[in-house]
């Protein structure tokens, strides 16, 4: 026994030499570009050393053989049979014990990843939905407790389930221990954040700084009379950044990233990435030194507990998105994941125009085939708004104005614009440069609210068919598809929110309803739209899970696809190629046969219905918003 145990210890110990060894080069060639010209930079590089052990050793004996078995299958979080559910624990299921009673029901679903929206301890009242964290290492009480997290983590990896947690980088509520030992005085602490004695620094910075909450929390910085200083708040007045520069603060989150991993996140969502490094004279986002900072966290999460992987949140263009999966210098060495938020906009752009080509351009020339150790967390909806991300350079490209096709795009979805379809809110429009952002439900923005309204068949037909098109698209990508909670039975806008003082103020709460589980119950007996939309979502997972031309290794290539409103990506699969195709209008369209057979799909068999497709005087006829997986 005695003779095993130490070979266990001494297993223990290689292990954690060769990962370190293995991520040496990702960590302290970037730390030391960041902070190596710092006195205090040797003290630091022995802290993060001596963390990294104590974490590894804290590290459960589950979760290091969950190390190994990933260390075996690296590609765990690429494959076809990752599909993701985004809820709110509390309007979920109640709280954390109510999460686990409804694994059930997402097993079912073809779920096989959660995402618990924030749920670690966030100030009191209004806290971003969570994003204002007060306390890093408790899951707030109305919620659970740490130990019901570690449960959920544990129940649903027994299921072949993962779980992602929110962990804010770029703020702490101003609540936090931190924040509050630097207004009672503490310089040390004061150094965390960023904050100015008088104006004039702000006033410099703020001339190249956007807005991000332009309507309620306009500027970056916050004057605090009490304590006589400028503090920078790029977010709301109650979320401070802090300063990434000081290396006690990669320390201290470092330490949070792996006690978190070691309760058993098998993803940690790093939200508001691309704020954490500011420069004057820079709009202060993306900086070079975010993605040293990046690399670096997930260098140290491999040494010390490898299973965890990373996704990153940045909601910007593609071409600053990007990097966030590692991008040069940084490839495959950075996110494992990031939000596809082009192909989300695009979806809802190419929707609204019944036209394809922005979104053909868009796709085909920012985005590579293939990207290494990472992928796209691909959406529809989420529990943010949507800023119409279109730049006027790809607008241009395609004959389109960036202003007009942007304000067109606001209009649309609002519900304003003539012949709309959709019904949505808006959401921090910014007189200063036209920008009209849209909060809405999936299916209130596909049509569903108003056609129900209107009582007319064949708008909630084709409002359903929207749907199950946005589906099956992030489904098809490669990627994970992240289902967003009650998109799946075609949940609509709930403006209960305007009611509570707290969040009145902020439409995004038009799309955060509590789950309705009697509309579950009637979408499972297959009634009413909702039925039609839980059955298709059903299908088209359950088909993704059989369809491995859908691993996220496999390089796609966009199509320029020969009609108006169709969109094509063709996936390269060594087994053989694989057409996804799909209608974004209301009318049947017609596509040669010759030209799929020119992309090298010979069989027409569909893969997401299971069946051939014939031709129709050698043209594939297309439904309205028809969506096919040709192999
Ligand atoms: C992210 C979140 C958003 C939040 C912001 C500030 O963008 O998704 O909901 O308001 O960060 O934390």
């Amino acid at each position: 026994m005695g003779k095993r145990k130490s070979i266990q210890s001494h297993l223990d110990d290689r292990l954690f030499e060769m990962r370190a060894r293995r991520s040496a080069p990702d960590l302290w060639p970037m730390l030391e570009r960041l902070y190596g010209h710092l006195a205090a930079y040797a003290a630091f590089a022995n802290g993060l050393e001596a963390e990294l052990r104590s974490a590894w050793a804290a590290r459960p004996d589950d979760l290091k053989w969950l190390d190994l078995e990933r260390d075996l299958n690296p590609d765990w979080f690429q494959r076809p049979s990752m599909a993701g559910y985004v809820f709110y624990a509390d309007r979920f299921a109640g709280n954390l014990k109510g999460v686990r009673k409804r694994l059930d029901y997402l097993a079912d679903l073809g779920i096989t990843y959660i995402h618990v929206m924030p749920c670690l301890t966030p100030r009191p009242g209004d806290s971003d939905g969570g994003y204002s964290v007060m306390d890093y290492r408790q899951i707030d009480p109305r919620l659970g407790t740490m130990k019901e997290f570690e449960k959920l983590c544990a129940e649903a990896r027994a299921r072949g389930m993962s779980v992602c947690i929110d962990m804010v980088l770029n703020h702490t509520a101003k609540e936090h221990a931190w924040a509050e030992a630097a207004r009672g005085g503490s310089a040390e602490h004061e150094a965390y954040y960023l904050t100015y004695p008088s104006p004039e620094t702000p006033r410099e910075y703020e001339t190249s700084l956007p807005e991000v909450f332009p309507e309620n929390a306009p500027g970056n910085f916050t004057w605090y009379p009490d304590w006589g200083r400028w503090v920078w708040t790029t977010f709301n007045e109650h979320q401070w950044d802090l300063n990434w520069a000081n290396p006690r603060v990669f320390l201290e989150m470092t330490k949070v990233m792996l006690y978190l991993a070691n309760r058993g996140a098998d993803v940690l969502r790093f939200d508001a990435v691309a704020f954490m490094w500011k420069r004057m004279g820079t709009k202060c986002q993306s900086e070079p030194e975010v993605h040293m900072l990046l690399r670096a966290l997930r260098a140290a999460c491999r040494i010390a507990a490898p299973a965890t992987i990373h996704l990153e949140e940045a909601i910007v263009g593609p071409e600053e998105m990007l990097p966030y999966l590692g991008r040069g210098e940084h490839d495959g060495r950075e996110g494992n994941l990031a939000y596809h938020n082009s192909l989300m906009v695009q979806f809802w752009s190419a929707l609204a125009a019944r036209d394809t080509a922005l979104m053909t351009n868009v796709l085909r020339s920012h985005f590579p085939p293939a990207l290494t150790n990472a992928t796209y967390a691909n959406y529809i909806r989420c529990h943010d708004d949507i800023g119409w991300a279109v730049t006027d350079e790809d607008a241009a490209a395609v004959g389109l104005s960036g202003p007009a096709h942007r304000a067109f795009l606001s209009d649309f979805y609002e519900g304003v614009f003539p012949g709309t379809f959709s019904r949505g809110a808006l959401f921090q429009v910014n007189a200063a440069t036209g920008d009209k952002r849209i909060s809405g439900a999936f299916a209130s923005l596909a049509g569903l609210g108003r056609a129900l309204e209107d009582g007319d068949e064949t708008a909630v037909r084709n409002a359903v068919e929207r749907i199950l098109l946005g589906h099956a698209l992030i489904a098809g990508w490669g990627g994970i598809p992240l289902i967003y909670m009650g998109d799946e039975v075609a949940t609509l806008n709930d403006w209960s929110f305007t009611e509570n003082p707290d969040i009145a103020h902020d439409s995004r709460w038009v799309h955060r309803p509590q789950m309705d589980w009697r509309r579950v119950a009637r979408a499972k007996k297959g009634q009413g739209p909702e039925g039609m939309v839980y059955d298709g979502v059903r299908h088209i997972l359950a088909r993704r899970r059989e369809t491995p031309e859908l691993h996220a290794g496999v390089p796609i290539r966009v199509l320029d696809t020969p009609g108006r409103g169709l969109f094509s990506q063709l996936r390269e699969a060594p087994t053989g190629p694989m057409l996804c195709l799909y209608n974004f209008t209301e009318d049947w369209t017609g596509l040669a046969g010759d030209w799929v057979i020119a992309q090298g799909v010979r069989d027409l068999h569909d893969a997401l219905s299971d069946a051939p497709v014939a031709l129709t005087g050698g043209d594939i006829a297309l439904p309205p918003y028809a969506r096919l997986w040709l192999r």
